[in-house]
């Protein structure tokens, strides 16, 4: 089927290369002609693991463009899946989405088209764009009427693990009013509905993966379970880390009760990791919108307040640990392992590190960074922090008197934690993310502490 994509975010770029790897012919337009110049000459713009890889096996069906005008008229399906960004009343701003949707609409050639949502758009927004797509086709074709219908196609890729959760995900949800779109999207989605496309190597097919469930549903609906999933998943979170607070005042061991709870299959035991708490573009910006929009209908989200509510407190309570163990912060030494707001990708978009380092030179601390992967973004992005920015762990122990875990990358588990003791000034390690061997850090003479 011929495709085109509006946005090469990591939602767009994403879809993009695994519709053209499953066969589609898909052309991915961004407004931002640099990026498309990079992509053009092979480069990504983003950071996410085997992306590279895998567009160059799907190169021969995609094509990068700017313009409309190229990407649009001989498209069967058109996704939208440009940035939503939050503003500061917590609703999102919908610029983007209504130049993108207008822009489609005065393009489309008049043969039957669907015009898919796939950013996370408020409630609504299906029949929105609906409107602009109409207004804008009949600006530029006068009375011919058009021939589209919209949907809305959540997306619940992870960054970090994008590829993965788009071609073997839980499931695939697709709103629609109109059977005729429900039916092209069903067309689209079947190599991965049925998996029956050959797997990258380096993406093996997980043993357990078979036929993908498809929800196809309405319009609001499927709009509605974008931002129920996403704000279930973060209230989850804050749930293991308000029970981590108790926990740590009892004497339990907030990973054993989560172990124990989650394997519960009416529970789970993902996203039950607890410590530092949710960042990234995605929790904070929904859970802000669902509570907005909840708000323009009258309605109150108690739980989804407390549980943003919760995920600021744990911030702070890394400040309250340190200031207990340290007793003075002023004029200390404190090395923050891990920027990026989790591990696999270089995205900092309300990554936790950024306030917390923000709390500790507020209070006058000398604060070292590190990051696999992200510092150099941090530096572009957060430069005018003052925080020395380090190549490599050892640099950043030399003469700290507390390290935090912030970002739980693979690399921190295995360092020589024994050596590493010897530079600090006082070996205090507070994990922020459960993810060290308290026994091992222990061994090395370390005072281990964790947010519960
Ligand atoms: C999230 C959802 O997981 C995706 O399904 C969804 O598509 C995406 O938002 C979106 O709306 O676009 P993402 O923000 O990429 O994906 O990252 P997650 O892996 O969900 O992690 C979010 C945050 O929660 C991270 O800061 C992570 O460290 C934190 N987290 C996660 C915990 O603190 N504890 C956990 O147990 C799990």
């Amino acid at each position: 089927m011929r495709v085109a994509i509006i946005g090469t975010g990591y939602v767009g770029l994403t879809t993009g290369v695994c519709l053209g790897f499953i066969g589609h012919s898909v052309s991915c337009l961004d407004t931002d002609y640099s990026k498309i110049a990079a992509l053009r000459a092979g480069e990504i713009p983003i950071y996410e693991p085997n992306l590279s890889d895998l567009l160059e096996e799907a190169r021969p069906n995609l094509r990068f463009t700017s313009s409309y005008a190229e990407a649009i008229p001989d498209a069967e399906v058109v996704f939208i899946a440009v940035g939503t960004p939050p503003t500061p009343s917590g609703a999102p701003n919908l610029e983007y989405l209504s130049q993108a949707a207008r822009c489609i609409g005065q393009h489309m050639n008049g043969d039957f088209t669907v015009v898919v949502n796939k950013s996370t758009v408020p409630i609504g927004s299906g029949n929105w764009v609906d409107s602009l797509l109409r207004e804008s086709y009949e600006q530029r074709h006068g009375t011919k009427s058009a021939d589209f219908a919209v949907a809305s196609n959540p997306e619940f890729l992870r960054e970090g693990s994008a590829l993965h959760d788009s071609l073997y995900p839980d499931r695939i949800v697709i709103g629609a009013d109109e059977s005729r779109a429900l039916e092209l999207l069903y067309s689209l989605y079947r190599p991965i509905l049925d998996q029956t496309f050959n797997a990258p190597t380096y993406l093996p097919r997980p043993d357990w993966v078979s036929a993908i469930p498809l929800v196809s549903t309405d319009l609001a609906s499927a709009e509605l379970i974008k931002y129920a999933a996403n704000a279930f998943l973060a209230l989850k979170i804050s749930f293991i880390n308000e029970i981590g607070l108790l926990a740590e005042r009892v004497g339990a061991n907030i990973s054993e009760v989560a172990r124990g709870i989650g394997l519960d299959s009416r529970i789970g035991s993902r996203f039950l990791n607890a410590g530092i708490g949710w960042g990234g573009s995605c929790f904070g910006k929904d859970t802000a919108a669902l509570v907005a929009t909840a708000g323009e209908y009258g309605l109150s989200m108690p739980i989804v307040e407390a549980a943003r509510k919760i995920n600021c407190r744990q911030r702070d309570r890394v400040v309250e640990k340190l200031l207990h163990e340290l007793k003075i912060l002023k004029g200390r030494t404190i090395g923050i392992l891990g920027l990026a707001f989790k591990p696999n990708t270089d995205d900092l978009r309300e990554a936790p590190s950024v306030e917390i380092v923000q709390k500790l030179v507020d209070r006058g601390v000398r604060v070292k960074v590190h990051d696999p992967i992200a510092l150099d973004r941090f530096q572009r992005e957060h430069g005018a922090m003052s925080v020395q920015s380090c190549k490599t762990v050892e640099e950043v122990v030399e003469g700290c008197d507390a390290l935090v875990l912030v970002t739980e990358w693979n690399e921190y588990r295995d360092l020589d934690w024994e050596t590493l003791a010897a530079k600090m000034r006082c070996p205090v390690v507070l994990d922020g993310r459960h993810a060290l061997d308290r026994e091992k850090l222990t061994r090395a003479g370390y005072q281990y502490l964790t947010l519960a």
